[in-house]
Order: C-alpha cells, then structure tokens, then sequence
C-alpha cells in the first residue's frame, strides 16, 4: 500500500531516491518522506500529500548523502499529515515500512508504559521505538531486527538506518514486497523493481521471512532463525525506461496504448506455429483429469476479467466456473471440494492483492489447485500458486488498469485454449483458425486506437454530465461493468454497468435525457436482442451512444453518435477492443475534467490491505 526504496553507494543519493518514489507513486501518494544518513547524522525531510512537495525541503538535505531510504504513502493507521508520514525517527535509528503491524496497538501500551513519547499516530513508529529499545540490549542491527520482527504480526517490509552505522541498511519482509537491485559498488532496494531498474537489472527478490544487511557491495541475507542464507540473482527483463511515460501526457494513456504490444509479446510467448505452447501457459503442473469445480478469484477490473473468463471456459472446458470477489470468497467457507478436484484461478495484476492472496492461501490449505494470472514475477500470489501464468503487460503504473484487463483476459483465453488443446477438446482447425485471427488482433487494437480523437471530442459533449449507464449483453455486459468502473474511479462521475436484458428489471427507470447510455454493441450473436434494448431506451427519450461498427446503418439510425470500434469475429478479440473504446471514453472525460487521472483520489495501486 505504500512504497519504499533505498539506496547506498558511490554516488548522491537524493535523486536516486526521489526518482525511485516517482516510480513507485502508484503504491500511495498521500505523503512522502526521505532520510540521509551523512557524517554521522540522520536529516529527515517529509511532507503531506504528493512526492513533488518533498522539492523544496530535499533540497535542504546534504547533496552529497550516499546512503539513503524513501516512503510514500497510503494511509492505513493515521490521517495522511507530516506527522504520520515516514521515515519515522526513535533515538538513533530512522525507519520507514509498507504493510500493517497488527498488533501495534498492545506493542504501542508496552512502550508507552515505559514512558516512551509517540510522534506520530502510525503503526510504523511502534517498530521503530522497538527495534530503538532492543538496540540498547543487542547492539548488532541484524540481531536486534530478528527479535523485533519475532514479535509483529502482520504483513510488513521494512528499512532502517542507524546514525552511527554509515555504511549499512538494514531491511526485514515478511508478507509485503521488497527487491534488492545489486549495481557496481552500488545497491538498491525497492517495494518493486521499477524503483531502480533504470539503474541495474540484477535483483534479488527476499522471500517472507528474509533479513538483509545492504552495503554498497551487495547484501548478506538471514533467514528469521538466523542461518545464512545464498542470494538467488535474477537478471529482470523490464528495460530501463519501460516505467516511463514516453512522452504520453499519463501512464495510463500509455498505457492504453501500448495494448496491440502487450497482445503481441502474449501471442509471441505463448502461441508456437498453429498450437500452444502448454509448458509456456504453466499447464504442466496441473492434473486437469480430476479437477470437478473451478472458482476464479480476483478484485477489481481482474475480476472483470475473471467473469469474462468464465464465458469462454464454461463452452470450451465443459466445466461450470464460478467467479468471485475475493473480500467474499475469503470469508464465506466456500465448498472446496479435496485432493485437487477444486480448482482456484486467482487473477491479480500485481500478484500482491491481499483479498486475492488470502483466498489463495485458504484454498491451498483445503487442499485446491492453485494457478494464478499475474503480471509481476515472484509476486507473494505467484509463490503461493502450483503454477502461473505470467502476464507480459509490463509495469502497470497508472491506477487504474487498462493493458493489464486485456492481457489478463487472453491469457485466460489462450490458457483456455491450451487445456482444450491438451484434452482433446479442440481440433487443430479450430484452434488453427483462433491463432490466425489473434495474429492480427494487434492491427484491429491500432484501429480501435485511432478511434481517440472522435472519442475526445465526444468527451467533451459528456463530462459535465453526473450519472452514465453502460450495457451490453454476453461478454460486453462484463465491458459494460468494466466501462463503469472506469470512468467512476478516474472521472468521480457516478456509473452502472448493467446487462442490457436487466434492464427493464429496474435500471431503465432511471432513462430519461440526462443520463448517457454507452450500449457496447458489437455484431455478435446478441446484436438485434441487444439493439432491441436500445430501441426499449430510446421509445423513453433516452440518449444512447453506441459503441460498434460505424458502418452499420441501423446503428446510426438508432443512436445518437456511433462510437467507432472496429469489429473481429472472436468474441473474445471484440470484448478487447471494445474495451479500448470504454477506456478512452472514461480517461478522456476524466481529463475533461481536471482530475488526477493517474493518481485518483482514495485509490491505490496494490491494495495489500483487507
Ligand atoms: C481498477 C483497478 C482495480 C484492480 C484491483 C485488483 O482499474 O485497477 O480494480 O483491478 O485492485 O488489483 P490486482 O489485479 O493487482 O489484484
């Protein structure tokens, strides 16, 4: 829910830093803070609200610092003011931490018996003050930090420095992430490599329970017992500057955009000659002949694409699918039936959903098939599963996802396709004829895409308006949903997404001429039943802007403004590129309106709390 990152070697670290935080700001940007540790003394510098405002007081700090840390934050325990924000200070040390301490308050009574004075209303400080406390007792950092994180509970990553240790950081995870980047006499941590993979792709990913001691020479890693442990190098594939903007005006324009990419790199990776390459789609390790019942888990625009999912594996697998929220699958006892015959598919950007993560280590616990979708490697979601399916979206920065829905619904469509193939449930001329035509999805996304300057234009006839609907039928009812939740967590504006036959059972009530409808509107098979719904809205005076083939003249006749998309026989291609046309819609609007698209208001990227 928040981001760290450090740094400590040959070179001024305030940059490094700053930049570091700039990269991970989708993980919480309500507060900021950085600590330098130089001659001897730790200087402090925070703010309230965005990175940007920490300008001013880093340039106060010592220019040359060499060892650093860096927080932003996503309020959990406390408002998000100067106070709260880290690193948090206790006598000699400076900490900073993402995740939830659960136990803070029993541990805050202890220390305040003891007569210590709070600063701050956080869960992070109490680990501060305790790892101050134990460094009375055991003065060695690394023995000190093994006894504290003994006592928390919850999930947590962590970072301190000591003013009298000018060579080291200390870090601990357990339950929240934290990477190590290794350069030439320079070391780097982070919440995720984006925070310096501009600088070196050699990382070490810590696993929960993982203590490390950074120097400008790399790391020395224990386990929570204390043994020693090997550092696993991992060479990562992002590219410098694959988390830049590139010249688009937000992340998530770019990230729009770079859709017919991400479908490439997926059809490159997966797809060999006319079959699919099953050991790439994580099929392996799965025993498909026992598995009775499937439930996907997921939050969110994933679990958007959990339920579009489910309109293509229930046809192709021969299997009922059931899709769930993940805050109601994990505390509902759902039935699970042992020995792998249920099967759970968590579907999750960032790997690092806590909801998502918690129906995966129930599931697993009753005995389930864990496979998961995600987007980020050695993410805590992707350990915990029997195998994976790792997405090649790229980083994701912009809050709300966008590249991320498309790749996670191919993926699940090729997975789909893939375990059809291995059971026999697909011919080789079907299957041929899917991956002729997902060859030139990317050329129809770069259609779809060209559609931006109508949509921009017909953004500005609708931003003003308070309310939207959004409907389709089949999988467009599940674009629908996902067009509403869009343009509500970008624009503020208050949006519905309906299948468009539930209409007349009560939405259509709100029709009247100040409600935009967007009816996605594809020439599938519920075309005329879908348009006859429109006709529904329009005998009520309602404005109805649909969302197809601008060609088709029956379309036109009926609605107000055709929003041009164009159009693939897949259903599941169409639902993609339908979806291009929702996103641009919402982000467009969104900007119309002069909100933080990137960043909106109460929202954060990984939502690593329940
Ligand atoms: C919406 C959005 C969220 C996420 C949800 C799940 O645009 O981004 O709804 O989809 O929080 O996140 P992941 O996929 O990381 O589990």
């Amino acid at each position: 829910m928040c981001g760290i990152v450090g740094y400590i070697g040959h070179r001024p670290c305030i940059n490094i830093i700053f930049d570091g935080l700039k990269k991970l700001e989708y993980r919480g940007y309500d507060s900021a803070g950085i600590a330098v540790l130089h001659q001897g003394e730790i200087l402090v510098s925070k703010e309230s609200g965005k990175i940007d405002n920490l300008k001013p007081s880093i340039a106060k700090l010592p220019q040359d610092a060499r060892v650093g840390i860096g927080h932003t934050r996503w309020a959990t325990h406390g408002l998000p003011t100067k106070e709260n924000a880290h690193p948090h200070e206790a006598e000699h040390l400076t900490l900073i931490h993402n995740g939830i301490i659960e136990n803070y308050k029993e541990l805050k009574q202890e220390l305040l018996n003891k007569g210590i004075k709070f600063r701050s209303e956080t869960d992070t400080e109490v680990v501060a003050h305790l790892v101050a406390e134990e460094l009375k007792v055991t003065p060695k950092p690394i023995a000190a930090l093994q006894n504290v994180i003994k006592r928390l509970e919850g999930a947590f990553s962590l970072a301190f420095i000591v003013d009298r240790i000018p060579d080291e950081i200390f870090v601990a995870k357990q339950g929240s992430p934290l990477v190590v980047g290794l350069g030439q006499g320079e070391t780097f941590f982070g919440s995720d490599i984006t925070a310096f993979v501009n600088f070196t792709q050699k990382a070490v990913f810590l696993q929960d329970g993982d203590i490390a001691q950074i120097s400008a020479e790399g790391l020395k890693l224990w386990d929570k017992n204390g043994n020693t442990l090997p550092t696993k190098i991992t060479h990562v594939q992002w590219s410098p500057g694959s988390a830049d903007k590139q010249g688009f005006k937000h992340y998530m324009l770019k990230e729009i955009h770079e859709q017919p990419r991400v479908v490439s790199a997926t059809t490159q990776a997966f797809v060999k000659g006319n079959s699919l390459d099953l050991a790439a789609l994580g099929l392996e390790k799965i025993d498909f002949k026992k598995i009775k019942t499937l439930h996907i888990v997921a939050c969110g625009t994933a679990y958007y694409a959990g339920m579009t999912a489910k309109y293509f594996i229930e046809p192709l697998l021969g299997i009922s699918v059931n899709v769930e929220l993940a805050s109601e699958f994990r505390y509902r006892d759902p039935f699970l039936m042992p020995d792998g015959q249920t099967m759970v598919m968590a579907i999750s950007q960032s790997g690092e959903t806590a909801d998502t993560l918690a129906c995966v280590k129930h599931a697993k616990d009753k005995g389930c098939q864990i496979f998961s979708i995600c987007n980020v490697n050695y993410s805590s979601i992707v350990r915990e599963s029997d195998s994976a399916l790792m997405m090649l979206a790229g980083p994701e920065i912009g809050v709300a996802s966008t590249k991320a829905f498309t790749s996670q619904v191919l993926c699940a469509y090729l997975w789909t396709l893939g375990v059809a193939q291995k059971l026999g449930r697909i011919s080789q001329d079907e299957l041929s004829s899917i991956i002729t035509e997902l060859k030139t999805l990317p050329l129809y996304l770069d259609q779809a895409l060209n559609a931006e300057e109508y949509i921009v234009d017909l953004a500005s006839k609708l931003y003003a308006y308070p309310n939207f609907l959004f409907i389709g039928r089949g999988m467009s009812s599940i674009i629908a949903l996902e067009g509403a939740l869009k343009l509500k967590e970008i624009s503020y504006i208050h949006a519905e997404g309906y299948a468009a036959g539930e209409l007349k059972h009560g939405p259509i009530a709100l029709v009247d001429k100040q409600i935009p409808i967007v009816a996605i509107l594809p020439h599938d098979h519920y075309f005329e039943k879908t348009l006859s719904n429109v006709e529904e809205i329009c005998a009520r005076e309602g404005q109805v802007y649909g969302l197809g083939d601008e060609k088709d003249a029956r379309l036109k006749e009926i609605c107000v403004q055709v929003i041009p998309c164009p159009q693939m026989k897949n259903p599941v291609f169409q639902a993609i590129l339908s979806t291009v046309g929702v996103q641009f819609l919402a982000y467009h609007i969104a900007v119309k309106r002069g909100t933080d698209v990137d960043q909106p208001r109460n929202l954060a990227k990984s939502v690593t709390v329940e």
